[in-house]
């Protein structure tokens, strides 16, 4: 299969699994575990916007940090300009935070409640260059049965 088979198939799933489910918490948690037992990533989790800062929210994957700030990192920067972002090679983005020295490249989706963002989806792969613009279709189009 294609990845962009695997988020067709995974899309439909995400959809039911979240449906008449009002708890973002429950849904952050089973959509991590999907997505991250789907395509085997290193790390694949939430933060949640909570007082001013992004918060660690459920994840796959090792131990990482707890707060990261406006504009901080890639999942800070995500936030800050209210896009998705692609790092390639984590090395070459300026600022980003090292939860793991094992990640080479990272995608960080938004999460919108209407206007506002209330969370990101983050996701770190041990390869370079894992993600790119299909990626960010399909997660852009699986965090919306988040909110
Ligand atoms: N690398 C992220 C920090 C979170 S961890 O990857 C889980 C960043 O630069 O924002």
């Amino acid at each position: 299969m294609t990845k962009e088979e695997t988020y067709k198939s995974l899309l439909p799933q995400v959809e039911s699994l979240c449906e008449g489910e009002s708890d973002m918490i429950a849904k952050m948690a089973n959509v991590s575990a999907l997505l991250h037992s789907e395509f085997g990533f290193w790390w694949t989790g939430f933060y949640r916007v909570a007082n001013g800062e992004l918060l660690l929210g459920p994840f796959q994957g090792p131990l990482a940090c707890v707060h990261i700030g406006y504009g901080k990192g890639v999942c800070g920067t995500a936030w800050k300009e209210r896009r998705t972002v692609v790092v390639p090679d984590v090395e070459e983005f300026p600022g980003h935070i090292a939860c793991s020295s094992e990640s080479r490249s990272e995608i960080v989706v938004p999460v919108f409640s209407g206007d506002d963002i209330i969370a990101v989806l983050d996701i770190d792969s041990r390869e370079l260059a894992t993600f790119d613009d299909t990626d960010a279709h399909w997660l852009e189009q699986i965090v919306k049965s988040i909110s």
